[in-house]
């Protein structure tokens, strides 16, 4: 994962560096480090922890210079420690290095640079292509007579990268270049950045907003070198490149936490306004369907289609949960889910007219872009349901559909996944509407839809009632989270939740499920949350309630407004409104949202921060 920036030009790099890292800390918080340009050597600061960190570092041990590349690190091979902190030194101090990704081949590598030589001072993977990389300096230096030639390195990185294994995003810095940085990619993102008499180059285009709004996206397998003067961008394959130079989009950096404790609790409370900007202008109630700008497709290949895949991680994944409900519903497609970290290998069989939808809060999960360009390279219509603008799924997807949610800044999504949810509530009545949905029916979902904002916001007055019973709740180890039909995927969701931000163990289960198995672990010191709002097959659910019930488990529901039956029955209750089947996971994920909140809160935990996560994971 992890966020890297690169500087050359004129402006103080390390302050412009550290900004960056703050703004890049989102994908990764393990540790920080920047190394800077002296003219003669290279000086590195870096600590485990948070950009703070490595800001206290500075200010007692302060560096300056006007070249640099910085870091922030999501952990894969060694520890969270000082040493294992990036950048890496190669060689000894000839080369200096920042890397994404995973080196799949460094254990190999490692012993045969051991045997030249190399003395290895960290854990990780990326050490090795710090040496490989000296080591290849030194060999194209013995071969030439230019010392000097910026060629030389450029050579050495080559070669370097050709004996990599696996994925990597990689600035470098080289002793002897003091003006010169030199980025390569292949598989982990990377943006150049060009000013006047400067160049940035980072993971994505936050470090960027403010300095420039001209950038060029790197593509696997290209190499960017960057003096205060020149850019020179060649593809492995095809050599010399003419960069092509975008205009960013608007990246929004609007990420001030108003009179919010976290950005957890600012987003909860964000969404009935960002479930309404997930609507606005997508209604023709003229024809009482759905409209997208983007999908890039006409009404025949539209209507062609006969199958949709979604694929997506995390909590994207469970949305997907409930998109399939909601279009095999209203649209009668079938539909299948399919995590992205299986599906990019798993290779099933998908026929000629399935359509494959990616969805994505940040548009830079790993595994889900590379799920998405293995179904585009079969030739599938290829399609992206993403928050950030101009991510790189939004970028590679044939067409897409936008969240508008704004920024999510705190790691455990809470308004992408009802933003996703509404889209995919959407998607259903336009497909629904080419094919088995009536125009009465159509009208009525627009007018359904049309209500939610202000129904999400009387949810969301429940807020006081789920702190309380939050107090209640704290010290348990273990939940479970129990729904059926539209509310499964809740329970998943409302279980991820949990364990995300307050590392209790839960589990999601359809509530019927339990009786095979996890009804097992139902005891006294085991909470059950049931999601059991009316409609749907409700006498069910409560037989299933009353089966945990009956084995003493205390129970917290989240019920329909007025539901005494359920309130007499379980130990603690959070009402919310009752609203039809299918706009259920729009309601009952927000007191489950809250709840992990409170509870996390109340343990102390670092709720927007959460230990071991980073809100975008670009490695496998
Ligand atoms: C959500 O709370 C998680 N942090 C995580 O599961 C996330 O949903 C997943 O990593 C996918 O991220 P994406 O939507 O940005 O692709
Ligand atoms: N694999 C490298 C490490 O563990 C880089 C991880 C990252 O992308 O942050 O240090």
């Amino acid at each position: 994962m992890c966020g890297i920036v690169g500087y050359v030009g004129f402006r103080d790099a390390t302050d412009l560096l550290i900004e960056g890292l703050r703004r890049l800390e989102y994908r990764g918080y393990d540790s920080a480090g920047i190394a800077i340009h002296q003219g003669d050597r290279i000086e590195c600061r870096k600590r485990a922890g948070r950009v703070q960190e490595l800001e206290k570092l500075l200010e007692s041990d302060p560096i300056s210079g006007s070249v640099g590349i910085g870091h922030t690190r999501w952990a894969t091979h060694g520890e969270t420690t000082d040493v294992n902190s990036h950048p890496h030194v190669g060689g000894n101090g000839e080369v200096v290095i920042v890397h994404n990704g995973v080196i799949e081949n460094y254990s190999t590598l490692r012993t045969k640079l051991q045997a030249l030589g190399f003395v290895f001072r960290s854990q990780t993977d990326t050490e090795v292509v710090a040496h490989l990389l000296a080591h290849h300096v030194e060999e194209q230096l013995k071969l030439s007579d230019d010392a000097e030639g910026t060629e030389i390195y450029v050579r050495a990185l080559e070669i370097t990268i050709s004996k990599l294994k696996g994925t990597y995003g990689i600035v470098a810095m080289f002793r002897d270049l003091p003006d010169v940085i030199i980025a390569a990619r292949a598989g982990s993102p990377l943006v150049v950045g060009v000013g006047k008499g400067e160049y940035y180059v980072a993971s994505d285009a936050s470090p960027l907003v403010g300095y420039t709004d001209e950038v060029i996206y790197l593509q696997d397998h290209e190499m960017v070198v960057l003096t205060t003067t020149s850019i020179d961008l060649r593809h492995r394959d095809s050599g010399q490149l003419s960069p092509n130079i975008h205009t960013l989009d608007q990246v929004s950096t609007d990420t001030d936490l108003g009179d919010f404790e976290h950005y957890m609790l600012k987003e909860i409370f964000e969404q009935p306004q960002t479930i309404a900007n997930a609507m606005r202008g997508r209604f023709n109630e003229d024809e009482a369907t759905a409209v997208f700008g983007g999908l890039n497709l006409d009404p025949q290949q539209l209507r062609r289609i006969d199958r949709i895949v979604l694929t997506a991680c995390g909590t994207s994944w469970h949305a997907g949960l409930v998109g399939e409900y909601l279009l095999e519903e209203f649209a009668r497609v079938p539909t299948e889910v399919e995590y992205a970290s299986e599906l990019r290998y798993r290779n099933p069989p998908l026929e000629d007219n399935t359509m494959v939808f990616a969805i994505t809060q940040s548009g830079e999960t790993a595994d889900t872009l590379a799920a998405l360009r293995e179904c585009k390279r079969k030739g599938h219509p290829t399609l992206a349901i993403c928050n950030v603008v101009g991510s790189t799924i939004a970028r590679e997807a044939d067409g897409g559909i936008y969240l508008h949610a704004g920024p999510e800044v705190g790691v455990a999504s809470t308004k992408a996944f009802t933003s996703q949810v509404t889209v995919l509530t959407l998607l259903a009545l336009f497909f629904g509407r080419m094919r088995h949905l009536s125009y009465p029916a159509g009208k009525r979902m627009i007018s359904r839809l049309k209500e939610m904002p202000e129904i999400i916001e009387r949810t969301l007055k429940c807020n006081e009632v789920v702190e309380e019973i939050s107090s209640r709740y704290s010290q348990f180890n273990n939940f479970l989270y129990l729904g059926r039909l539209y509310n499964f995927p809740v329970a998943l969701e409302g279980a991820l939740k949990l364990k995300e931000i307050s590392y209790i163990h839960a589990e999601g289960y359809p509530a019927a499920e339990m009786k095979h198995g996890p009804i097992a672990l139902v005891d006294e010191v085991t909470p059950s949350v049931f999601v059991i709002p009316r409609g749907g097959i409700y006498p069910k659910v409560m037989s299933n309630l009353e089966e945990v019930k009956a084995r003493k488990g205390p129970v917290i529901a989240i019920a329909c407004e007025g539901d005494t039956k359920v309130a007499d029955l379980v130990d603690d209750v959070i009402f919310v409104p009752d609203v039809e089947d299918y706009l259920q996971p729009l309601v009952t994920s927000i007191p489950l949202q809250l709840l992990s909140y409170y509870i996390a809160v109340n343990r102390g935990c670092n709720v927007d921060r959460p230990r071991n996560l980073a809100k975008s994971v670009t490695v496998e």
